[in-house]
């Protein structure tokens, strides 16, 4: 199959060409570089054997992703690209809705003019808010609380409706919860620009002196010891589980939605623990203040995308820490 990779020189977007190329897959990616770097197009052809076809361009550019998706004569398209900082979103609302909902709708656009009839969209566990039950499971009432989370919910909406009027569609929505960790070569991961907003990323940049201490937001909350509880989920089968929504779609048309996790929660002191444990690094702490806008515990009910689509996740927390402290200290070594 021809994949079109928006985003595709990303956190996740890496990993599913890798997954996509190993499989014998051809990845055309297109990625602005507004969040990623060039190199990573070779460390995808280091670990594959051979390299991703890549474009430097945006998403949203009509005759752009038209003349690409023409060219390489493309069967699915994985939409990756976008904006991904909550509280960015909030400071720069114009500025996730231009990119996110304008990207994706420059590329629904090329679609359609190609008769393009297959899309696995990033979408995230975030349009679900405060969960009202656990595990959250894909009916939970939707409640977004801010911008980010409101451009993947209006994307959502839009597939939905293209869904109706374009029977031949067929779209597959994956809520991710957190995804977390590497590819076991380490060439490959997390590397926000910045100060890290993500529990993981900051874990690993303590560990590593670039940080002092980890700010534990939240010591209160109604869970067994007081810290936020997610479903973190090791990258590589957040990536396999694309590979499974594309193979879904050979067969099934209309519009889907399946979360993406483990269906077990770890508290922030786990999360900590483990990652010791695997990197023999110590991560001083200190708890402080609840983050404005956090849960106390978010989890996915994952029976449909096992049911559906034949996908679990499989890997151990230890492999998600492991990998991620493997990339890290390739980055400081270099
Ligand atoms: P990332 O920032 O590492 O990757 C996104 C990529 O898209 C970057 O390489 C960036 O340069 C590119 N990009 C952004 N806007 C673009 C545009 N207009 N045109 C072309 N390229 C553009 O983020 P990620 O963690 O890999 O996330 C991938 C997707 O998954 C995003 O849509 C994000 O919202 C979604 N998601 C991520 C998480 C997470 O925890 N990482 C959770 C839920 C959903
Ligand atoms: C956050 C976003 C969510 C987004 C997801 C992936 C918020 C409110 N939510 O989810 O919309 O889809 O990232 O990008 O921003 N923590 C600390 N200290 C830190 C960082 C995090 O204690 O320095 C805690 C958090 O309070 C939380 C857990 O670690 O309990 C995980 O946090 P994080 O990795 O930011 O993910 P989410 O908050 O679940």
């Amino acid at each position: 199959m021809n994949v079109l990779l928006t985003g595709g020189c990303g956190y996740i977007g890496s990993h599913v060409a890798v997954v996509l190329m190993s499989e014998g897959h051809d990845a055309v990616i297109v990625d602005n570089l507004s969040n990623s770097r060039r190199e990573v197009v070779d460390h995808i052809a280091q670990i594959v054997g051979r390299p991703p076809t890549f474009y430097q361009g945006d998403v949203g550019e009509f005759e752009f992703i038209r003349d690409v998706i023409r060219r390489h004569r493309i069967d699915s398209v994985i939409h990756l690209a976008g904006f991904k900082s909550v509280g960015e979103s909030v400071q720069r609302p114009l500025q996730y809705y231009q990119n996110n909902v304008c990207g994706a709708l420059g590329l629904l656009h090329a679609m359609e003019a190609e008769s393009v009839s297959s899309l696995v969209f990033s979408s995230s566990a975030t349009i679900y808010g405060d969960p009202q039950y656990l595990p959250v499971d894909e009916a939970h009432p939707q409640h977004v609380i801010n911008a980010y989370g409101r451009s993947k919910l209006h994307i959502e909406d839009m597939l939905r409706d293209i869904c109706i009027s374009r029977p031949s569609l067929g779209v597959i929505c994956l809520r991710y919860f957190n995804p977390v960790g590497a590819h076991p070569s380490g060439l490959i991961g997390d590397r926000p620009n910045g100060i890290p907003n993500n529990l993981m990323p900051y874990v690993v940049q303590v560990a590593c002196g670039e940080r002092d201490f980890l700010s534990v937001f939240g010591g209160d909350y109604r869970t067994p010891d007081g810290t936020g509880v997610r479903d973190y989920i090791h990258v590589m089968d957040l990536a396999e589980g694309h590979v499974a929504a594309l193979n879904y779609l050979s067969t099934n048309n209309g519009w889907h939605a399946f979360n993406v996790g483990t269906g077990r929660g770890y508290s922030v002191l786990e999360m900590i623990r483990a990652f010791e444990g695997e990197s023999g690094r110590a991560i001083p702490y200190k708890i402080t203040a609840r983050r404005e806008g956090d849960v106390a515990c978010s989890y996915a009910d994952i029976r449909a995308a096992a049911l559906e689509l034949n996908w679990k996740a499989t890997r151990s927390l230890e492999d998600m820490c492991s990998s991620a402290w493997r990339f890290q200290s390739r980055l400081s070594k270099a």
